[in-house]
């Protein structure tokens, strides 16, 4: 089963998200559930609370959106450690028709769980480094429009609210 994706200015998409204290069959089942979620959008990763879920959780897979050959699930993900910087074009399946450049760390150390509960470490590099500091932000709260200057964000924002009200307009009648 996939999910709908909330989107920019959902308040879900701004919240902290708690820490996952046990793996239950229903984590495992949204889990799944996101995995098959962010392969039918074409998307690289997704965090639980793009599906309306505040807990830690993401689901990453940088060989897509073509290929899907390298699933990865992380429970309470965590960067212990980041070195360098890089600036790449970011999108996101909740922040819709907008692209923009972000600052990111280059490389980072990541620590997590994966859905046995066994603690996993390993270091991220490039488009990977990127996502999981994509992925882990939206556990805080954060998109990637949060990191753009504040006359983008206006610009932004202001497209979001023209299409806001369209969408009211048309609903009414
Ligand atoms: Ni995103």
């Amino acid at each position: 089963m996939t999910r709908t994706i909330l989107t920019y200015p959902n308040s879900i998409l701004a919240a902290t998200s708690t820490r996952v204290e046990d793996i239950t069959e229903e984590i495992r089942t949204l889990a799944q559930e996101m995995a098959e979620t962010m392969y039918k959008e074409d998307g690289i990763g997704l965090a639980a609370p793009q599906v309306g879920e505040n807990i830690r959780l993401v689901t990453v897979d940088i060989s897509g959106p073509s290929k899907r050959e390298d699933l990865r699930i992380l429970v309470n993900p965590e960067i212990i450690e980041k070195r360098g910087t890089t600036e790449s074009e970011e999108g996101c399946l909740s922040v819709v028709g907008y692209r923009a450049k972000v600052k990111r760390s280059a490389w980072a150390g990541i620590k997590a769980l994966d859905l046995e509960g066994n603690p996993v470490e390993f270091e991220a590099d490039e488009l990977m480094a990127i996502c999981l500091q994509h992925e882990i932000d939206h556990l805080n709260g954060v998109l990637f429009i949060d990191h753009i200057s504040r006359l983008k964000r206006t610009l932004y924002d202001r497209k979001v609210g023209k299409w806001l009200r369209n969408k009211h307009r048309d609903a009414k009648k």
